[in-house]
């Protein structure tokens, strides 16, 4: 079992919080494989036929990303940095797909020399300079075009990305004449069509629209004579946080296969309503690891003004910014269970007023020393911290049934200046 209560104390898997906590000291982030395998293993049954490319940007931590390759997962990266962790964790080139709309020559370069199974381009003018580095290498460059079907994720809208005035993509609308200027391309091969139109997506209808929208793409290029071997769906699916109820992969699947005009129980079929059967791509990130990580840190004080209660810990905004920059809401837990008996904002040490990672929370009367988990915090947690005001890097544990392992040490303050000269 993923995180849970035993006897009033507070779990990952068979290990107690508090056990690490005691050797790694606080702040660390948890991880419980098992649940990340169970996540990926959901998308691996509910599409079977597809490639889970995981979005490393959710959390590219070398242990998580070992254990989904051995599942086989591939992995979306969108960085050489992110790519050069895919393949050290041993990804098979042909699973990886390179995203991003400000790639740089030298990412391409990589890339192509990698030989990943597909670059998705973001532009007209980054589909000239695709074409340029795979000429200058005197190879293809297997290309998709990520398009912008224009439609609303109903999500923050820091984290939506399918708008016609979002910086991602190329309008639907003028992907034709795209796919037409690059079937001209001598050093460019058109594999597939690619979108992302957000992130945290909890209602079944945007993302039935992105794939209908894809689907009618792909059949107006096929009347062209271009034939796509694969269609990106992108990652997006969100998790329940509080009390969200997003579609589980099965019925995200179920509503792909007949929005692509596919009978999942009709496997061998190769040809549906004119649609050759293209393979479908997905790049979840936050539906693998987010419910799968916690944040862990401990209380400095219960500080009390006639205003408001503070409970203050000694982690904030610089390991976890999500409810920062975007107001998102994070379970937190005592990690030692007890009756509510406050109610307080729970901030961390950082100098900025919107250093809070929960507000208005019932907690128990907390003391120094005490335990608190910031749930749900496997994606965009660590990957997304900083080092501001000095603090260190957290710590990475990992746990499988009653082990347990600190996977990245928590930093000194020499570690932090080591590269300053
Ligand atoms: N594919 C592409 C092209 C993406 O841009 C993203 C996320 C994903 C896949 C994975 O999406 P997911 O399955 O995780 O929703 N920092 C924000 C989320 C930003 C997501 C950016 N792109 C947050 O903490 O909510």
């Amino acid at each position: 079992m993923n995180f849970h209560d035993q006897d009033g104390d507070l779990y990952c898997e068979s290990v107690p919080l508090a056990a690490i906590a005691r050797e790694v000291g606080t702040p660390y982030y948890v991880y419980s494989l098992d649940e990340i395998g169970r996540r990926a293993g959901a998308y691996r049954s509910a599409f079977p036929d597809a490639l889970i490319a995981y979005a490393y940007k959710a959390n590219a931590n070398l242990a998580v990303l070992r254990h989904l390759v051995a599942l086989g997962v591939g992995a979306d990266v969108v960085s050489g940095g992110e790519l050069w962790r895919a393949l050290k964790v041993g990804t098979p080139p042909h699973q990886i797909v390179f995203n991003g709309n400000g790639k740089t020559p030298q990412e391409i370069a990589y890339a192509l020399a990698s030989d990943v199974l597909c670059i998705n381009v973001d532009s007209a003018e980054e589909m000239e300079l695709v074409a340029e580095v795979a000429r200058a290498r005197g190879v293809i460059a297997p290309i998709s075009f990520r398009v912008n079907p224009d439609i609303d994720p109903q999500t923050h809208p820091h984290i939506s990305t399918g708008l016609k005035q979002s910086k991602f993509g190329v309008p639907i609308t003028e992907a034709g004449l795209l796919y037409q200027a690059a079937r001209a391309q001598p050093f460019l091969k058109i594999v597939g069509v690619h979108c992302h139109i957000g992130s945290q997506i909890t209602q079944a209808a945007p993302l039935l629209a992105a794939a209908q929208s894809l689907r009618d793409l792909t059949l107006r290029l096929k009347d062209d004579g271009i034939d796509l071997a694969l269609i990106n769906l992108g990652g997006g699916l969100g998790i329940a946080y509080r009390d969200e109820r997003p579609m589980t992969p099965h019925e995200w699947a179920s509503a792909v296969n007949a929005a692509l005009g596919y009978d999942s129980a009709n496997n061998d079929s190769t040809k549906i309503g004119g649609l050759q059967r293209a393979r479908i791509v997905l790049e979840p990130g936050r539906s693998i690891v987010g419910a799968a990580g916690a944040l862990v840190g401990q209380v400095i004080h219960l500080k009390r003004t006639s205003a408001k209660n503070f409970l203050v810990l000694d982690v904030g905004m610089n390991a976890l910014m999500r409810p920062s920059l975007y107001n998102a809401y994070h379970a937190i837990r005592p990690v030692r269970a007890a009756a509510a008996a406050l109610t307080a904002d729970v901030v961390g040490p950082i100098c900025e007023s919107a250093d809070v990672l929960g507000r208005d929370r019932a907690l128990p009367d907390l003391k120094r020393g005490d335990l608190v988990a910031v749930m749900d915090a496997g994606a965009y947690g660590f990957s997304m911290a900083s080092r501001y005001n000095q603090q260190p890097l957290p710590a990475e544990v990992v746990v499988q049934g009653d082990r347990w392992e600190v996977v990245t040490q928590r930093e000194t303050w020499e570690q932090m200046a080591a590269r300053e000269t």
